[in-house]
Parts: structure tokens; C-alpha cells; sequence
């Protein structure tokens, strides 16, 4: 029987609203592959939410806590991550993700990141108490741009596109990239 080596991480990056968690979960169910999520691990670590992190460690200590569920995340082969927002702006993270995987940032116009974000109210401490998420979340995007850029293997424009149509975008493109798919998963 012929063991076969897993394939390289899908990682998901991008802003807040990108659409991160949603394609990530169908991506995994469609490729067979277990599906991470570090804002998740980060939280299941702590024992709160988000929101409490940031409150009881400030934004410093939240982000001490997602780079160590980078670096644990990064250690394994074979599944899709989806990252926090600002993970990518650390390059060490960066070169985490990538040791044993290919970032693929989602992007979105701030009018539709809102929109989504907002249907999700309270989970995002960065967004609390702003008078404009519209105006805030564009520039963070505007603050992120290089970041995200040079993080990326490719970026994707989520904006007026369902979850399953970023998917399939993101299947087409990875069947080309070397050592990303299995050949069980680029045919199925
Ligand atoms: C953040 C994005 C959030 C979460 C935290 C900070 C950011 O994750 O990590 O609120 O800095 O953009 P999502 O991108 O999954 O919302």
C-alpha cells in the first residue's frame, strides 16, 4: 500500500468579512480535509471570545496567542486554515504559513465587508464603538495592502460572489499549483 504525502495548506487570509471562514469550511468538505480555524484555537486556548481576549490581554496579547496557533497550525500538512484578519501583517506568521502552505487572500470593497461583518455584530473588538465600519474597515485595507500582497500566492475578489463560487475559483487555481492538491484531489 502506497502511503500518500498530504498536500501543501490552503490558508486563508484576508480582512475580516472576506469571506475567510465560510469558503474555508466548503473548501475543506469538498477536498476531504480537516478545516482550522486560529481565531478558533486561539479562543478554545484561552477560554473566551474574542472580544474578552482583547479586553482582558489588549490586542497584544491576542496576537502572542495567534502566532502560537500559527506555528502549531503550520506544523501539520494537508488541511485548509483560515487565518484572523491581521495575522498576515506579522511576517514571522507569514513565513510559518508558508513553510507548509500556499496563502491565498481573500479580498473584498469595504461597503460588502461591512455588510458581512455586521450581520455578525459584537464578534470583531477592532469594529467596537465605530461610528463608520464602512470608512474603518477600508482603512485597515488600505493599512493591510502591502501586507497582504506580498503574503499572497494569489488574491481573490470575493465582492457580489457567493461562498461557493470563491470556492470553485479556488480549486481551478490550485489544481495548477505543484504540491497543493493530491491527485485524489485534484479529481474529485
Ligand atoms: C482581526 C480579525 C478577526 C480576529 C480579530 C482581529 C483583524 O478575525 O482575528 O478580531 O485584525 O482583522 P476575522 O478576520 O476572522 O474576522
Amino acid at each position: 500500500m502506497t502511503v500518500l504525502a498530504p498536500g501543501r495548506n490552503v490558508v486563508l487570509a484576508g480582512m475580516m468579512g472576506s469571506g475567510k471562514t465560510s469558503v474555508g469550511r466548503l473548501l475543506a468538505e469538498r477536498l476531504g480535509r480537516p478545516f482550522r480555524d486560529t481565531d478558533t484555537m486561539v479562543c478554545d486556548e484561552l477560554g473566551a471570545s474574542v472580544p474578552e481576549i482583547f479586553a482582558e490581554h489588549g490586542e497584544r496579547g491576542f496576537r502572542e496567542a495567534e502566532a502560537v496557533a500559527v506555528r502549531a497550525v503550520s506544523a501539520v500538512k494537508g488541511q485548509v486554515i483560515a487565518v484572523g484578519g491581521g495575522a498576515v501583517v506579522d511576517p514571522a506568521n507569514v513565513t510559518a504559513l508558508r513553510s507548509t502552505g500556499e496563502i491565498i487572500v481573500l479580498d473584498a470593497e469595504p461597503a460588502e465587508l461591512a455588510a458581512r461583518v455586521t450581520a455578525q455584530e459584537g464578534s470583531r473588538p477592532l469594529l467596537a464603538g465605530v461610528e463608520d465600519p464602512i470608512a474603518r474597515l477600508g482603512e485597515l485595507r488600505g493599512q493591510r495592502h502591502n501586507a497582504y500582497r506580498s503574503a499572497a500566492a494569489v488574491i481573490f475578489d470575493t465582492t457580489g460572489k457567493s461562498p461557493e463560487e470563491i470556492a470553485d475559483e479556488i480549486i481551478a487555481w490550485a489544481v495548477h499549483r505543484p504540491g497543493l492538491l493530491t491527485r485524489e484531489e485534484r479529481e474529485a
